[in-house]
């Protein structure tokens, strides 16, 4: 049986993404889980010890099963250790061999790193390169890891795209996150470990975090206290449920960034492969399309010249037994135009074959319809743009040469801090956490920014949903429902 490790098991995200791997599998395949955790007191060890009882409840469910793969022994088991510690991590690849590592376990908070900063560093820059030579020696096919929407700092430009430059984080947190990132290439380029890095969006949820805000909130309100609204309220989050969050790991778990040890040895990508005979007339071919382009593909050359992409394109290039409409080799991108004659039989056949070598060889292939060119040019230019801007993105950096890639998860819709503490407390009154008669009015205080804090954040998810067909979907008004019922329920 395979074996998939999760770090930070006993946490928030950790927990829920064990509970779901358990209860719906992982492609259709029996995994064995193992989970780590060191069980830190940054916050109550207790609710990390309820979310391993959780965990321990949904494996046990499985035990009516005939099958001995589905019972709970061989599903999940859980140590307690620490990712800063060299041996412990190596004794765990060595004995379990994960083909695929979700890397959770952090010390998070921005707060806090203000006064504990040797926690970041154990935790995510020595504990994170502990993870990252055991890959290394070890067969592992994915290490998906976590990063964090606060490696954009102090950006100005919302949303916040895996294209902006992140060189300006505002705290050790931020910075230990961004560094996780560029540890992550090092490694995928120079050892070929695929490596996908998701950056979260403040994730929320039943037995969440108690230190982030929407807890804090609650805990506060229930005792009477009074909450303090930093920014005077006029905070925008992505604020993104934790299933959500869950769903995108999992998508994103089976479908590690392509490794360019897969394409053959030697072979010089982007130049022709084919026997000179079919070499030949793939050459005939291709001029004869590029003399007669569609319009479509007219449109589109156009326009790439028009917005300096010209120079990066060559249009109608041989790979191997295939001809591309645009091929750009810096970024590895090639781009498919429909014309009319990609809607007979053969040639869509030839054009999945088409698709699965060029993914093969490490490049993305970008498809468009003619409509699409001819009706929506905009969007068509930004989806080329986020692959060939003028500095390599982080999430094209280097495609073809390091497996790696970084997506962002969160709802892409910013909700105002004032909205979310409305909602909150409407759903803490229906959960019964508080009285119908609270005076909610008297129990808030609009107060100023904190350092290391930044007013807006929400994000560009639009690559999650290009690669991976998914956009968080949960409401906030849903999720927070979800929560206040489960507070109620555990505190009672
Ligand atoms: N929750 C969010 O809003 C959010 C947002 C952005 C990024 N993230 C990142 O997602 C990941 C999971 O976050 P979470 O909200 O579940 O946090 P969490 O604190 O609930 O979970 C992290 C878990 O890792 C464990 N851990 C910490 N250091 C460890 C170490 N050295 N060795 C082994 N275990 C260790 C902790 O005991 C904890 O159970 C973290 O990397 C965090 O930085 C979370």
């Amino acid at each position: 049986m395979k074996n998939i490790l999760v770090t930070g098991a006993a946490g928030f995200i950790g927990a829920n993404l064990v509970m779901r791997l358990l209860k719906e599998g992982f492609q259709g395949q029996p995994y064995h889980i193992v989970g780590l955790d060191n069980m830190n007191d940054y916050y109550d060890v207790s609710l990390k010890e309820y979310r391993l009882a959780e965990i321990d409840r949904v494996a046990k469910q499985k035990d009516s099963s005939d099958s001995c793969n589905s019972c709970s022994s061989c599903m999940w088991q859980f140590i307690k250790g620490d990712i800063a510690d060299k041996a412990t991590v190596d004794k765990i690849f060595n004995e379990f061999k994960p083909q695929i590592v979700v890397n959770l376990a952090a010390q998070a908070g921005v707060r806090y790193s203000i006064e504990n900063p040797d926690a970041y560093i154990q935790s995510n820059m020595m504990g994170f390169y502990n993870i990252l030579e055991a890959c290394r020696h070890n067969p592992v096919e994915h290490l998906v890891y976590a990063s964090s929407s606060s490696v954009y700092g102090g950006n100005k430009k919302v949303p916040f795209s895996t294209d902006d430059r992140v060189d300006n984080p505002v705290s050790l947190y931020a910075a230990t996150k961004k560094s996780n990132e560029l540890f992550a290439h090092c490694y995928s380029k120079l050892y070929h470990i695929p490596t996908t890095g998701l950056r979260f969006f403040t994730v929320y949820g039943p037995a969440g975090r108690p230190d982030m805000a929407y807890f804090g909130f609650t805990n506060k309100l229930r005792k009477g206290e009074t909450i303090k609204i930093f920014n005077y309220g006029n905070c925008r989050r992505d604020f993104t449920y934790v299933d959500d969050i869950v769903e995108g790991i999992v998508r994103v778990m089976a479908k590690a960034p392509a490794s360019p040890k897969s394409s053959p040895k030697g072979k010089n990508m982007g130049v022709h492969t084919a026997d000179p005979m079919l070499y030949g007339r793939l050459k005939e071919l291709a001029e004869e399309m590029r003399k007669n382009p569609t319009e479509a593909e007219k449109v589109l050359w156009e326009a790439l010249r028009a917005n300096g992409l010209g120079v990066k394109f060559r249009q109608q290039h041989i790979i191997e037994d295939f001809i591309v409409d645009f091929y750009c080799n810096e970024y590895k991108v090639t781009i498919e135009v429909d014309g009319d004659y990609h809607h007979d039989v053969e040639q869509m056949k030839s054009d999945e074959e088409r698709t699965a070598r060029l993914s093969e060889l490490g490049y993305t292939e970008l498809r468009f319809t003619n409509e699409e060119v001819l009706h929506d040019l905009d969007r068509v230019l930004k989806t080329i743009k986020t692959f060939c801007s003028g500095t390599p993105s982080p999430s094209g950096e280097g495609r073809g040469e390091a497996p790696y890639a970084i997506y962002n998860i969160g709802g892409g819709q910013p909700e105002n801090l004032l909205e979310f503490v409305n909602i909150l407390q409407e759903e803490l009154v229906r959960a019964g956490v508080l009285p119908q008669d609270y005076d909610f009015e008297a129990h808030k205080e609009l107060v100023p920014m904190q350092p290391g804090d930044v007013p807006t954040t929400y994000a560009d998810a639009e690559a999650l949903e290009r690669d991976f067909g998914f956009t968080p979907k949960i409401t906030l008004r849903e999720g927070l429902r979800h929560f206040a019922e489960w507070y109620k329920e555990y505190y009672k």
